[in-house]
């Protein structure tokens, strides 16, 4: 359905208004795999609606979970798995599927999946999830692109040292240890604030997590995990690409629903662009973007709490029209410039040569055809559109699904002149 769509944008308006940040893509799919660890019936709060969070309750059905979704609120029962197989388009639809892996080995000591597909970012190894599992006791033999993984007496405590501050690495490890025997430490862990709200789910249900945002997580193994009810943190990367809509624009909007100490990565660079942002109440934001904007100069992306890979695109596209030269380095993905060729359509001026992107600002875009080939990038292209004369169409709408619940109804709320088509 979504591939026929066009998102259709006619530039230059100035964005007002306020918005309410969606919950967190990256922070609801861990919980997917949390819950379906302590049998019974978690609730899910502030889950947003996104085709990644369908897919995962996908994943959950097959393996015998129930889901049933209201609005904004999931309820997974786990009371009984049937099955520990995850069926190959599934880990095809969505490559962070393999974040079920530990949560299924650790409850029923085996688990068979496919390899999880590249993307569009490049391919997506999973050697640090599958060195992690092997140091806690899991046999695993990788053939005809399947892992059959097994773990006959139960994981085990380990002692484990990440190479990387690999995300999903430190989330497969966390959910895999919280039932293993004996207590297990992640050296090297990722930061990123959705590890911090996976072990407060894993602790209501009773577990043992302690660290979880600094770089030494440890988890104790418990006997039983019970249910519970939860909410999802708020997107701080929906939140970063309202923020640069809202600089292209020229415009100014409030954000509600969102963690402002999440976003400083992200702020400090758009501060530096010429913007104003406040921070007020618990969780409220205001930015005002007068034009023109100057270059931040260098952004180089980053593990947390350096700057977020994923804010990339989105900051890339507004700095197309910032007065001087930016440098983008991407540090974490080795394909993460695929937007740069379509904001090119557009009149950007960006050279890349492999993890290093230069973008001379110029004077003004003009609308395009364009195609999103990646959720990120997608963004680009809108946050682009926004700011560029005239009309702007744009397909590949099913990536962009992936990630913002309802994008253009939120941009049209705040001004923006946006319609799916
Ligand atoms: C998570 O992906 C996010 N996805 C990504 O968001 C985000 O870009 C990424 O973290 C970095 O912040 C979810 O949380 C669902 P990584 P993940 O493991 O866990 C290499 C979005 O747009 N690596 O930290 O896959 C890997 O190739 C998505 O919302 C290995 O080499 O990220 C990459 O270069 C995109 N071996 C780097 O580490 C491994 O075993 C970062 O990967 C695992 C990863």
């Amino acid at each position: 359905m979504a591939e026929q769509q066009r998102i259709i944008i006619s530039g230059g308006k100035r964005l007002e208004g306020e918005i309410a940040v969606q919950g967190a893509k990256n922070g609801a799919l861990p919980l997917f795999a949390a819950a379906a660890l302590c049998g019974g019936e978690s609730v899910l709060h502030n889950c947003p609606k996104l085709s990644d969070c369908d897919s995962a309750c996908r994943i959950l059905e097959c393996i015998g979970c129930k889901c049933k979704r209201e609005k904004n609120t999931v309820t997974v029962d786990s009371s009984v798995i049937g099955s520990v197989e995850v069926p190959t388009h599934l880990m095809r639809e969505m490559r962070s599927s393999i974040i079920f892996l530990g949560a299924i080995l650790t409850r029923c000591k085996s688990c068979r999946l496919s390899f999880p597909g590249g993307c569009e970012l490049g391919p997506r190894p999973i050697d640090f999830h599958l060195a992690a599992l092997r140091e806690m006791g899991a046999e695993i033999e990788e053939k005809h692109g399947f892992l059959d993984c097994t773990a006959p007496s139960g994981l085990h405590g380990a002692k484990i040292t990440l190479s990387f501050s690999s995300v999903g690495a430190t989330e497969n490890i966390m959910l895999a240890a919280s039932l293993a025997e004996g207590v297990t430490e992640i050296h090297n862990a990722a930061r990123e604030p959705e590890i911090t709200d996976l072990a407060s789910f894993i602790n209501k249900c009773g577990g043992k997590v302690s660290g979880a945002g600094g770089s030494t997580v440890t988890i104790e193994g418990v006997e039983k995990l019970r249910p519970c009810e939860h909410k999802i943190m708020p997107d701080r990367i929906a939140a970063a690409t309202y923020l640069c809509c809202a600089a292209v624009s020229g415009g100014e909007l409030i954000l509600t629903e969102t963690d402002h100490n999440d976003l400083r990565p992200v702020t400090a660079v758009l501060e530096q662009m010429g913007c104003r942002i406040y921070s007020y109440g618990q969780s409220n934001m205001f930015i005002n973007a007068k034009k023109p904007l100057i270059s931040p100069g260098t952004v180089r992306t980053n593990v947390h709490p350096g700057f977020p890979t994923d804010a990339q695109p989105p900051l890339m596209a507004l700095t197309t029209l910032a007065a001087g030269t930016t440098v983008f380095v991407e540090n974490i993905f080795e394909n993460r410039f695929k937007h740069a060729s379509e904001l090119a359509r557009l009149g950007a001026r960006i050279s890349v040569e492999g993890k290093v992107a230069v973008v001379t600002g110029v004077k003004n875009l003009s609308g395009a055809e364009l195609m999103a080939t990646d959720l990120r990038g997608g963004a680009a292209l809108i946050t682009a559109a926004l700011g560029a004369e005239g009309v702007s169409r744009i397909s590949g709408l099913s990536h962009i699904d992936r990630g913002y619940e309802n994008i253009e109804g939120v941009l049209r709320s705040v001004g923006a002149d946006i319609k799916r088509m």
